[in-house]
């Protein structure tokens, strides 16, 4: 969800920009722009389009200038529809700004500075920001004590890089709440919302923190406090090989990330196994799972999905009462809290503002709060009191796959370490779920990627479905939501997950002739019972597709997968999902990588 890239060197800038912009489309967008300090002053482009777009409009332009500074940005658009004039950068006065995150109190600030004699051409709220950093540079003329006063008159989150016409070839960036790096490498001095639209040059960077701003120029990058005063920083490494985010020679980097799963579950299993066994030392370093009476996990999208597979893991293995909140939600609920209750936070980017505003909420309450990240270094590991790495690598297609695969099987093994602490399984039942999760479950993965062809044409079959119902029960409901979710985000298609006993209480109405259930089965306790309301479907005139986990016969459905997982099916079947919807996606001609309207990261509550 937008994206910020700056350049200050002694090449040309606006090659590093577009390239950056290139790197950061994966967090969505609809309209991107760069600003560059020409010769005769700053000079921007901006389009409604892609990148690419914004590349033919630089490339045509009849008289390109040899720039070394810029600043570039893609916007996910909020507040104002993807049009040229709503993209940034954004100029006002001498100020020219690129801004991540929202400013909640723009429409009262966009009155009174019009009242002061500023016009705006945009309707968004970086418009009216840029605005006050411009008459805070007029009042004072010192670009610290203009930022200052545009901090302290805004509220909401922002990540911005700005540049005064007046100081040449410099940028300038703050934040607070969304989140920038900088970093430095023998081609220049670059700015960045993330370390992939600059690892490819260095393998250090600095996270900038709130109350701190970033200088970049030609020769150098330098820090400052607030009040201006010099401050040295020590930079941090980037811990993800930024190769792993290249698709190779995979034709999306959706499918690339399907295939990774196998390697996701070994390696974020493998850290945290000592002797065969979970390790709570690791796992669990201050004690907060082991002392937990109820535990609460809170998460958004397929990250709640995978809480939700979690939960029943907690509770069935480790008997510990847990609950799932939706992270949006949570903070208008009220729920009744109490000692010894823990929070867990499931966040793949770490930089999801709704869930890290719960976090922060509970943390003010004084509870505790994990969180089970995929992204080192992000705003959830700095705000949570113990961390939880899942170990899947770079997801970069918009589409969660492998995090969800990551996350459902750090899950299970900590609800393995959890259960044998609590003596609710012993050592050698502990052994053989890890030999299940580590050696069994990504074989399964493995047989079902090489068996694609068959997914592909059942998808093929059903993938002009209208609508689709996706059902199960209990830990089959869950994945069914998940599976839900990967279809209509990537197909369009309009999908709804129903816990399959509670169809015919109302939604059944909606089976006619032809409707497309999906029906999800493992385990024995609830087979027959889904296997009835499949009768029930199949009754009606619904086209019944069915996964489950072991031999059915023919006839009970009008088709059939097998994924013969024998502890997992959720962690395995997951993938079937995955691939489902990515064939689905492709013979529809959607863009699987990039859908519409959806951001990565999804950086505003
Ligand atoms: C769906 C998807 C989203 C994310 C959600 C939370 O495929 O990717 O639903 O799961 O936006 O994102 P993270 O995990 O980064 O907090």
């Amino acid at each position: 969800m937008c994206g910020i890239i700056g350049y200050c060197g002694k090449e040309e800038a606006a090659p590093y920009l577009l390239k950056g912009l290139y790197s950061l489309e994966y967090r969505g967008y609809d309209s991107a722009g760069l600003c560059v300090f020409a010769p005769q002053g700053m000079l921007t482009v901006k389009t409604a389009g892609r990148v690419a777009d914004l590349q033919q409009k630089w490339d045509a332009l009849p008289e390109r200038p040899f720039a070394r500074c810029g600043i570039g940005h893609t916007r996910w658009a909020t507040d104002g529809a993807p049009t040229e004039k709503n993209a940034h950068p954004h100029r006002v006065g001498s100020v020219s700004i690129v801004h991540n995150g929202i400013i909640e109190n723009s429409g009262a600030l966009r009155v009174e500075l019009q009242k002061k004699g500023y016009v705006f051409v945009s309707q968004t709220d970086t418009e009216v920001l840029a605005a006050l950093l411009d008459e805070g540079y007029q009042a004072v003329g010192n670009i610290p004590a203009a930022i200052r006063y545009a901090e302290s008159r805004v509220t909401g989150s922002f990540a911005v890089a700005a540049m005064f016409e007046p100081e040449k070839d410099t940028v300038w960036a703050f934040r607070k709440e969304s989140p920038l790096i900088a970093a430095t490498a023998p081609n220049g001095n670059f700015l960045a919302s993330d370390i992939f639209a600059v690892s490819r040059y260095t393998s250090q960077y600095y996270p900038l923190q709130e109350e701190e701003i970033a200088v970049l120029r030609p020769d150098g990058l330098s820090f400052l406090q607030k009040d201006g005063t010099p401050l040295e920083k020590d930079p941090v490494s980037i811990l993800t090989d930024s190769r792993q985010a290249e698709k190779g020679a995979f034709p999306h980097h959706m499918l690339k990330e399907i295939f990774d799963a196998p390697d996701a579950i070994r390696e974020t299993v493998a850290a945290y196994l000592r002797d065969g066994l979970p390790s709570l030392s690791l796992l669990d370093p201050k004690g907060f799972l082991r002392r937990a009476k109820r535990l609460f996990i809170v998460a958004c999208g397929t990250a709640l999905n995978a809480g939700k597979i979690g939960k029943f893991y907690f509770e069935k293995l480790a008997g510990l009462s847990t609950y799932c909140a939706i992270a949006s939600e949570f903070r208008y609920d009220s729920p009744i809290l109490q000692d010894g209750d823990h929070f867990l936070f499931i966040t793949q980017s770490g930089e999801t503002a709704d869930t890290l505003a719960a976090m922060r909420m509970v943390r003010g309450m004084g509870f505790s709060a994990t969180a089970l990240v995929n992204t080192p270094n992000s705003t959830a590991v700095n705000l949570a009191d113990s961390v939880l790495y899942t170990r899947a690598g770079p997801e970069i297609a918009v589409a969660s796959t492998k995090a969800y695969v990551a996350q459902c099987s750090l899950l299970y093994l900590v609800a393995n370490a959890v259960a044998l602490y609590r003596e609710k399984i012993n050592a050698v039942a502990v052994r053989e779920n890890v030999h299940a999760l580590y050696h069994d479950a990504p074989i399964c993965i493995a047989n079902l990627l090489a068996d694609r062809e068959a997914v592909r044409a059942i998808s093929q079959k059903y993938c002009e479905a209208p609508s689709c119902f996706f059902i199960g029960r209990g830990l089959d409901y869950s994945l069914a939501e998940e599976s839900s979710l990967k279809c209509k985000e990537i197909s369009y298609i309009h999908c709804e997950a129903y816990p399959a006993g509670e169809l015919k209480h109302g939604t059944i109405a909606l089976i006619e002739e032809n409707t497309l259930v999906v029906a999800i089965v493992s385990g024995e306790m609830v087979r027959e019972k889904t296997f009835s309301n499949i009768r029930e479907v199949r009754a009606r005139g619904g086209k019944v597709l069915l996964v489950t986990d072991r031999h059915a016969e023919t006839q009970v459905a009008d088709d059939l997968y097998i994924v013969p997982a024998k502890k997992l099916f959720p962690v395995c079947a997951a993938v079937f999902f995955q691939l489902f919807a990515y064939y689905g996606a492709l013979l529809r001609g959607c863009d699987v990588d990039k859908p519409r309207n959806l951001a990565k990261s999804v950086t505003v509550e």
